[in-house]
């Protein structure tokens, strides 16, 4: 197990996810269904503490691996692919994007099948866990088109929060990107990750959504990663991560909900550290997926960079030493 001390009393299902071999909440599953042994007796108790290094956990009759070192993996999802892993109805999912990955990466939070962008996958159960709790309040920042031009009232409506059937919306920032007679483009910043919440905040002022492309999850931007394509963080993307948990591990609002103890257990495993010294490249490498799509949107009068736009659009490969994809303007 990554980095046990003995005599350290961790949660099975922990455990379990850091060895890399399944989420925290498929290991819960995985202990619910008797499939898990602990020092050769069948455990279903979730709460069960174990020390890793001492205890014998098996899965299925078989010893968990050693931890992988963390991985971290940003996407540029297009539409019409799942955000999960595993689709029961067979549609494509991000998995199919990422051909080169070898080590078992989990989607951070959602994007719908028909939303496309900044997508985080990683292994670092931890840190993916945080970065989707309400608590710590990461913003995400989208792209929309939506139908009509909004009314200044709207779009101050949208700020202050607006009324759903899940209850009113925290406070957002929304800026007019570009204006068109039948449509407009708008960015909009929101802290909280509700099912469909871009969609249903926009339907609740009277402008539906028709193009939502997430463009920023908190330090992260999407840039100029094109549809389908991925690549691994850089050691200051992964650093800028952690440090956003931690410092609102530490902010006031983390103080009403943490005790002191949790708090500490927390940053200790958020550890900043060098991403090589965990044989992951410094140098963001590109990798083409296997399914690009195009997009027919306008671009530079959006007032974001192309890819953000129109990720598809002339999609280039990767070059060694960097993470820049050539764009070439189709005719
Ligand atoms: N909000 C939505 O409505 N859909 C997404 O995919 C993401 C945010």
């Amino acid at each position: 197990m990554r980095g046990t001390i003995f005599g350290m009393q961790i949660r099975l299902q922990k455990v379990i996810a850091s060895s890399g071999l399944a989420s925290r909440r498929k290991a819960e599953a995985m202990i619910a269904q008797g499939r898990v042994t602990v020092n050769g007796k069948v455990v279903r108790e979730l709460g069960t503490r174990v020390d890793p290094a001492r205890d014998h956990v098996k899965v299925d009759g078989r010893h968990l691996e050693p931890g992988q070192p963390h991985v971290y993996v940003m996407l540029n999802k297009p539409k019409g692919f799942v955000s999960s892993l595993s689709d029961p109805e067979g549609r494509p999912t991000v998995k199919n994007l990422l051909p080169g990955v070898s080590v078992r990466v989990f989607p951070v939070g959602r994007l719908d099948s028909d939303s496309e962008g900044l997508m985080l996958l990683t292994n670092h159960g931890d840190l993916a866990q945080a970065l989707v709790h309400p608590r710590y309040q990461v913003p995400k920042t989208y792209l929309i088109k939506v139908k009509g031009v909004l009314a200044d009232e709207e779009i101050k409506s949208l700020e202050r929060g607006v009324e759903l059937e899940d209850g009113v919306t925290g406070p957002a920032r929304v800026k007019k990107v570009r204006k068109a007679e039948q449509n407009s483009w708008l960015e909009i910043t929101i802290h909280e990750g509700r099912k469909h919440q871009v969609k249903r905040m926009l339907e609740a002022v009277g402008h539906p959504v028709s193009k939502l492309i997430r463009v920023r999850f908190g330090p992260l931007a999407l840039r100029d990663l094109a549809a389908g394509e991925y690549r691994y963080l850089t050691d200051r993307e992964a650093n800028a991560l952690r440090d956003l948990v931690r410092s609102r591990t530490n902010s006031e609002t983390g103080e009403q909900h943490r005790s002191a103890r949790n708090k500490a257990r927390v940053s200790s495993r958020l550890t900043r550290r060098p991403v090589e010294s965990l044989g992951v490249e410094r140098e963001p490498r590109v990798r083409q997926a296997h399914h690009p799509t195009r997009l027919s949107s306008p671009v530079e009068s959006l007032g974001v960079e192309r890819s953000q736009a129109e990720p598809g659009r002339g999609i280039g490969r990767a070059t060694p030493h960097s993470s820049r994809v050539s764009m070439r303007r189709s005719a």
